[in-house]
Parts: C-alpha cells; structure tokens; sequence
C-alpha cells in the first residue's frame, strides 16, 4: 500500500470522467478532482439536478464541469460518454469507472435477467468506456476503477451476483495496466469497504454488522474514498494495484 499525500493542485490541465458522478462517492471524486485543478465530466441516468449541483460545486472551484446523461446499462451510452466528455473538455486524462449498481440476495432468487442487468452495468459498461477511453487517454493517463470490499473478503451470504461482477473488474484493471503501460498509461482498482451513501446508508437495516466487520468499527466516507482515487490519478509508478479503502474489512 503506498502512502497518500494530499497535495492541491497536482491535476492543473488534466480532463477527468467520473462515472456516477451526480451522487455518493463518484460526486465526492469529482469534486475533489477538481480541486487537485482537473476539469470534469461527470455522468447519471436519473440524477439530473443533483448532477447539475456538483457542475456548480466544480465550477465554484474554478474548474470546467459537465454533467452527460449516459446509462452504463447501455454499451454505446457508456462508450459514448467518453467521446462526449473528450468534445465538452477538449481532452481526457483521468477515467474513473464508479458507476455501479448493487443487487444482493440468496443465489436462488437471483434471475438471468438479474445477472445481465448487473454485469451490464458493473463490467460490460466498465469495459466499453474503458476501450473508448484508451482511444483517447495521453501518455501518464489514469484509468481508475471502483470495485469493493466483496471481491476481497465475503462477509455473509447474499453477495454472489455483486462480488462475481465486482471482481470481473479486477482482472480488467490489471489487464489493462499490462496492455496500456508502454504508453505510460496506469490502470488501478479501488475497493470501498461500506460507505455510507444512497447505496448504503449508514442508518440502514445492515448497517451496524457492516460497521462490525471493519477494524475500524464504522462506516467510511465517499470523500475517504475520493483521497484514495484522487492520490492514484496523480501516481505514475503505481499500476495494476488493488486498493483497499475499507477501514480494514479485509484483514
Ligand atoms: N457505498 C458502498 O458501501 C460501496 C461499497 C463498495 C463499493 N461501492 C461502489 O462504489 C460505486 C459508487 O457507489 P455509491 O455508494 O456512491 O452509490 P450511489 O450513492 O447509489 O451513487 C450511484 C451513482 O451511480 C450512478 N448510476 C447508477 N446506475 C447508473 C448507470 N446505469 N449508468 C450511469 N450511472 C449510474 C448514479 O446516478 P443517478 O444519480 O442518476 O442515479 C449515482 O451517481 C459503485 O460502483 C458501488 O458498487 C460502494
């Protein structure tokens, strides 16, 4: 595990696309991106007006923002936020693949159409806006992926569906490290231990053997999760890794 440092401004001229990014913990990457001095483009398929506050949250920042309407369910919606963000912003450095949908349940409730909705969203949308991305991406470009806690360590029963589709996305990150790393480009994966967004309220009804099963004895915040991401937007020697931001739900 590297250390972190919190430098500002380590991101001056860089575009960034952050996926998901009108709530949770893709809204709090983007702000924080755009503090370290990125422009950003963000995407959503229902949350038009909280999109638009984190536009006006990076904006107040002096930075560029859009926010692009594009279900990751869809392949050509995903790729084609890319392509879009690479005509708002003029360039793109930065892909942050957080959009990402969770379905938990005993493996017997779990349909066919279950699993395509999820690896939909959660790997083939991963992979199309990655594959458009690599078109784009300069040389020191950053592909960063949000995974979870579950591809590490399963803590209970209901996880099939979410970990199997999670973890797809490990195999994706360091693949894509080896294929794009003499063009000086990094793939990393984070996984977010439980964290407390719409997804995953704190005040939930699992909340509290969630919190359990940290070391840390509570939940993380989106922003806990955006140091880790915005720290790995600015590395150059990190590729291929996996980083647990997880309050120590792994070990
Ligand atoms: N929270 C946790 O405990 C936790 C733990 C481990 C991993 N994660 C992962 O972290 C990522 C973000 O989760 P979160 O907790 O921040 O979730 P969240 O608060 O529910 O926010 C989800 C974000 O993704 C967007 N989104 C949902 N489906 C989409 C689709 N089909 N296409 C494009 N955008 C879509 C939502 O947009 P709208 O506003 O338009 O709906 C929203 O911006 C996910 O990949 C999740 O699996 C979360």
């Amino acid at each position: 595990m590297n250390s972190l440092t919190n430098s500002s401004g380590t991101l001056y001229g860089k575009a960034a696309l952050v996926t998901g990014g009108s709530r949770g913990i893709g809204a709090a990457t983007a702000l924080r991106l755009a503090r370290e001095g990125a422009d950003v483009a963000v995407t959503y398929v229902n949350g038009k007006d909280a999109a638009a506050d984190v536009v006006r949250a990076v904006e107040a920042l002096g930075r560029r923002a859009v926010a692009l309407r594009a279900d990751a369910a869809d392949a050509a919606e995903a790729a084609g936020a890319v392509t879009a963000a690479v005509r708002a912003l003029g360039r793109l450095d930065i892909l942050v693949n957080n959009a990402g949908v969770g379905l938990l349940g005993p493996v017997e409730t779990l349909s066919a159409a279950d699993v395509d909705r999820v690896l939909a969203v959660n790997v083939r949308g991963v992979f199309m806006a990655s594959r458009a991305a690599a078109a784009h991406l300069p040389e020191g470009g950053r592909i960063i992926t949000v995974g979870t806690c579950m591809t590490q360590r399963v803590p209970g029963p209901g996880g099939t569906l979410y970990a199997m589709s999670k973890a797809a996305l490990v195999g994706l990150t360091k693949a894509l490290a080896r294929e794009l790393g003499g063009r000086g480009i990094t793939a990393n994966i984070v996984h977010p231990g439980p964290i407390d967004t719409d997804l995953n309220p704190a005040d939930g009804p699992y909340a509290s053997g969630q919190a359990a099963m940290t070391a840390l004895g509570r939940f993380g915040t989106a922003d806990e999760v955006a140091d880790t991401i915005a720290h790995l937007a600015g590395a150059a020697y990190v590729t291929g890794a996996e980083f647990a931001v997880d309050g120590g739900h792994a070990a």
